[in-house]
């Protein structure tokens, strides 16, 4: 077996109390509740057994429909399977407190959480998780204070907040949570989600450029073409229209997710491992990210909507067509952009970045694409492709270096071949979730893949210079596209004009 260097070790989690705002919504289906399942699972080691999870939200539900609720989504989405004495002590964890939105709401919430913590020997430690719309963020900071649920941060026992992205539907929306927040709470009290930052892949860019000294000496714009970046969604809307009509993809998917990928991708080396540390290297990213000014959006920025389509053999609706949304929507499922990162290292290399939903498949993936040999030797007669780098952040998570090499025979042909890491063949099991590994961190208060306000300032400074030209000119083109399919043409069309082909991850 090959050896394992243990950097650092995950950090003991005291027992807790973790509220999820929003329990009867989508995240607590298809991620929370079944994160949550997997880290009991994982036994001892992860979430101290005491430990209790109260789902909190406007809807009325029993206790008993929030279990049945919590049982379907770890069995449709959880990675391990029920088992069933490990799901009868995590059932036994579980409560349900509606009312959210009652005056006396928050009042109550309070006396449950009292009551959970005398039946089950629980020290006060509570986790306020926000998974709820941006709009309702500020609001519930402020009930938890007046309801006197905010300990201080020098307190014996812990009250931290879990606010997701996107943080605000737009950069003054989102300045506003942020001075919410900072009102109530001490940053070292704040974990500000993105969870891909969670996902393993994610995580291993930093590994894969800075534990290997080979990647540094070409990773600038003296060796590097060009990056693609693309996050491709099967999916269409699910339950989610309200929220994700008043968002579009540029909000849900580039503010944050994109952002992120883009900002561990191009940083300089942070100088440790700490959380400031990583964070400053990141915002730098962020700060020298060329604005998108006015007039420049029609140039740089692509948005497309779905219409209806053929995805797995099946006809499905175009997003004009899907239950709760108008028919003159013109919230874009797709965005393709070509961003400028103007620092020392980056200079001349564009950044293309593409997201949308209803694309061929799921499949997300960073691509550098190496600059050409000089037309000299084997690149005289023929254009030979350069070398690419695949970086695939999921699904069939690993890497691939694509070379030339001599094809084996009595004539000189050459020929494309894939150096493969493969995580499935190369690390046994499954990875876990990004948001069991984000809840564990929470819990044992660590900040480490957090993002801090500043990154979520500049990043919406970046999108708002396009949501702006969005915004001013009615008449800017929002390009359908068949379900299905890549993006609209003028996706292919912003690539090619630079000499480039889209990747297919
Ligand atoms: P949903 O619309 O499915 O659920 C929202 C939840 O919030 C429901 O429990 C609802 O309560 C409650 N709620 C809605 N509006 C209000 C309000 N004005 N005041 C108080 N409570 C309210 O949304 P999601 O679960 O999908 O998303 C929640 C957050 O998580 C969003 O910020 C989203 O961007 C983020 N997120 C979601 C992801 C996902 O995969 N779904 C992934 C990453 C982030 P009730 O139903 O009881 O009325
Ligand atoms: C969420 C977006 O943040 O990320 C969703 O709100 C999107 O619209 C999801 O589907 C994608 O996450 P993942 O982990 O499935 O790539």
């Amino acid at each position: 077996m090959n050896q394992v260097w243990t950097i650092a070790e995950t950090h003991p989690v005291p027992p807790c109390t973790i509220v999820i705002f929003g329990a009867s919504g989508d995240l607590a289906a298809r991620k929370l509740l079944p994160a949550l399942y997997n880290l009991e699972h994982c036994g001892q080691e992860a979430i101290p057994p005491k430990s209790a999870i109260l789902g909190f939200a406007r809807r009325e539900m029993s206790l008993e429909a929030f279990r049945t609720k919590a049982r379907e989504a770890a069995t449709r989405f959880s990675r391990l399977q029920i088992d069933e004495e490990r799901w009868g002590r995590f059932a036994r964890s579980l409560d349900y407190l509606s009312g959210l939105d009652r005056p006396d709401g928050f009042a109550r919430l309070k006396g449950r959480l009292e009551e959970i913590e005398q039946a089950r020997g629980l020290p006060p430690n509570r986790i306020f998780y926000l998974a709820l719309p941006p709009e309702a963020i500020a609001e519930a900071v402020e009930k938890l204070y007046g309801a006197g649920l905010i300990a201080p941060p020098q307190a014996p026992y812990f009250s931290r907040i879990v606010v997701e992205k996107p943080i605000g539907h737009d950069l003054h929306s989102a300045l506003q949570i942020t001075n919410t927040i900072r009102q109530y709470f001490d940053e070292t009290q704040v974990f500000r989600i993105d969870h891909y930052l969670g996902k393993e892949t994610v995580q291993n860019l930093m590994v894969l450029r800075f534990a290997n000294s080979i990647f540094e000496d070409f990773w600038n714009n003296k060796r590097i073409d060009h990056v693609q970046i693309t996050v491709s969604e099967e999916e269409g809307l699910g339950s989610r229209a309200m929220y994700y009509d008043g968002a579009g993809a540029l909000r849900d998917m580039v503010q944050n997710h994109m952002l992120q990928v883009l900002a561990l991708t191009a940083m300089e080396p942070p100088v440790s491992l700490a959380a400031g540390a990583v964070r400053d290297a990141k915002v730098n990213v962020i700060r020298s990210l060329r604005p998108i000014g006015p007039g420049d959006a029609r140039k740089l920025v692509v948005r497309g909507q779905y219409a209806a389509g053929e995805l797995g053999g099946q006809r499905v609706p175009g997003y004009l067509q899907e239950e709760g949304i108008g028919e003159t929507s013109r919230t874009e499922t797709f965005v393709a952009l070509k961003a400028r990162i103007d620092n020392w290292r980056w200079s001349g290399v564009p950044f293309y970045l593409r997201t949308g939903k209803r694309l061929p498949r799921r499949a997300s993936a960073i691509f550098v694409q190496f600059k050409r040999v000089p037309e000299i030797l084997f690149n005289r007669r023929v254009a030979l492709p350069p070398g690419v780098l695949a970086i695939r952040l999921q699904p069939d998570e690993g890497s691939s270096l694509e070379v030339l090499a001599k094809r084996p025979g009595l004539d000189l042909s050459i020929q494309p071949v894939r150096m493969n890491l493969q995580y499935s063949a190369e690390f046994d099991g499954a990875s876990p979730d990004a948001y069991e590994r984000l809840l564990l961190d929470v819990m044992a208060g660590d900040h480490t893949l957090f993002l801090g306000a500043r990154f979520v300032h500049r990043s919406w400074e970046f999108v708002q210079g396009i949501l702006d030209q969005w915004q001013d000119d009615p008449a800017m083109p929002l390009a359908p596209y068949a379900a299905g399919t890549w993006g609209p043409k003028a996706a292919d069309e912003l690539i090619r004009a630079d000499g480039r082909e889209w990747f297919t991850p």
